[in-house]
């Protein structure tokens, strides 16, 4: 089964949306295997962030995830990457539309809520950045 990393970023923690956002997932019928709220050291939002060295938005970018505690997940799911970045929308908030995460509650590109993981061999360095392996769980659902 496909796995993402997503992360609620400080933004969405501050606005009290971990529990929306959660909701969105847990509705659509996709699986949370692993979470945990997260501070996160510079060095690992370089990690994360690799591809994006060199951008001018770089150094803002790590300031902001460094700025205050993250959400962090692990979500299982048939073609979870794809579904959970339509659900997510997309970076620029002015063609975010309503109905995903960010059209429904983000204004600005740079404050845009959540990560999600753009392909498998993302989701599965980010996941590896964030979580030991012992911490994502293998269960299956009650229903
Ligand atoms: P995220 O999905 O976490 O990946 C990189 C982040 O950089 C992105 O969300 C935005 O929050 C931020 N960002 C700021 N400016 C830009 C830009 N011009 N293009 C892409 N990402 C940007």
């Amino acid at each position: 089964m496909e796995k993402t990393f997503l992360m609620v970023k400080p933004d969405g923690v501050q606005r009290g949306l971990i529990g929306e956002i959660v909701r969105r997932f847990e509705q659509k019928g996709l699986q949370l295997v692993a979470a945990k709220l997260v501070q996160v050291s510079r060095e690992q939002a370089e990690r994360h962030y690799a591809e994006h060295v060199g951008k001018p938005f770089f150094d803002n970018l790590i300031n902001f995830i460094t700025s205050g505690p993250v959400f962090a997940m692990v979500w299982q799911g048939d073609q979870v990457i794809a579904l959970s970045r339509t659900m997510i929308g997309k970076t620029n908030s002015l063609e975010a539309l309503p109905g995903t995460i960010r059209g429904d509650f983000a204004v600005h590109t740079n404050l845009n809520l959540i990560h999600g993981s753009d392909s498998p061999e993302s989701a599965e360095r980010e996941i590896a950045n964030f979580f030991r392996p012992e911490e994502v769980l293998d269960y299956s659902k009650a229903i």
